[in-house]
């Protein structure tokens, strides 16, 4: 299979589980009027499709969230020829039902990020891009599909709450988040999701829960994980959670085999042509 650096159809922007197995794989360098994508990117073949891999902090994962030149990594990724892109993230529950080791299919976000680059058009033309329905609904039904038959825990929509980090959230801000009707917490959709809305990119999602934030408590007892002051079925004294990286990254490690399945059984089934409106995203939105 030949790459002529303009004929790649899928791109993942992630980190470890979503690194799946390419063949023919090569490194290459984007240049952009941005500056630096986070790394080199891999690209290579699975099965009949052509797929281009970054990851989103960098080598050896040196890039924190508010750091990451997001405008390259989208600039790079159009420039590969990238019509869809695939979002693997980690993310916290904020609610019981998006519980550790749950994924999530995200089809809506509040942004509650600052002093990230967040559009390609910063003078001249002003680009007011609609953000209702910012992900695309074709791939996440096929993420959530696939998820269903392959035997994941897993949940079409959920609203995540991108912080701007690195730091986690105070338990104010954690119990707020939930009350305003986020499902999940994360540092990096915004504005992934939106650079690539204004690329005209399809975009989707897939968030893996590693931990429960701050917003609960647990009883050492009954093991049970909830809101409140005291067990709800002992009644005895409860320890309010708190996040920490090394839990993070325990339950990613744990989710990788069934992130990287989930990748490698959607690739096959994205149509060349889907039936969405991703690649009108723009019509009518520039100024
Ligand atoms: N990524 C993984 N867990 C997170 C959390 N609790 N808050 C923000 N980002 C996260």
């Amino acid at each position: 299979m030949n790459f002529n650096n303009k004929d790649i159809e899928i791109g993942i922007i992630g980190g470890s589980g979503a690194d799946i197995d390419l063949q023919d794989v090569k490194d290459v360098k984007i240049y952009t009027p941005y500056g630096a994508p986070s790394d080199l990117i891999k690209i290579g073949k699975f099965g009949n499709k052509k797929v281009a891999f970054l990851e989103r902090h960098g080598p050896k994962h040196i890039l924190p969230p508010h750091s990451i030149n997001y405008r390259a990594n989208i600039w790079a990724m159009k420039e590969l020829g990238v019509k869809r892109i695939f979002s693997p993230c980690a993310v916290g529950g904020l609610t019981p039902k998006t519980d550790k080791g749950v994924f999530v299919v995200v089809d809506q976000y509040i942004d509650r990020t600052y002093g990230r680059k967040q559009t390609f058009y910063d003078g001249g033309e002003v680009c007011h891009i609609s953000q209702a329905d910012p992900f695309c609904p074709e791939i996440n039904d096929l993420f959530y599909k696939t998820g269903v038959d392959i035997g994941l825990n897993i949940i079409k929509g959920g609203t995540y709450i991108c912080v701007n980090g690195p730091r986690f959230s105070t338990r104010a801000e954690s119990r707020m988040f939930a009350q305003w009707g986020g499902d999940i917490i994360g540092m990096t959709v915004f504005p992934e999701v939106v650079l690539a809305a204004e690329m005209n990119m399809c975009y989707s999602s897939i968030a893996t829960v590693t931990d429960l934030d701050c917003w609960a408590s647990e009883c050492p007892n009954c093991g049970i994980v909830m809101y409140g002051d005291k067990c709800s079925k002992c009644e005895g004294p409860i320890k309010p959670m708190v996040v920490s990286i090394e839990e993070v990254i325990e339950t990613m490690n744990q989710n990788t085999d069934n992130l990287r399945k989930l990748i490698e059984n959607v690739i096959p089934k994205i149509p060349s042509e889907l039936g969405c409106q991703c690649s009108h995203r723009k019509d009518g939105a520039i100024f």
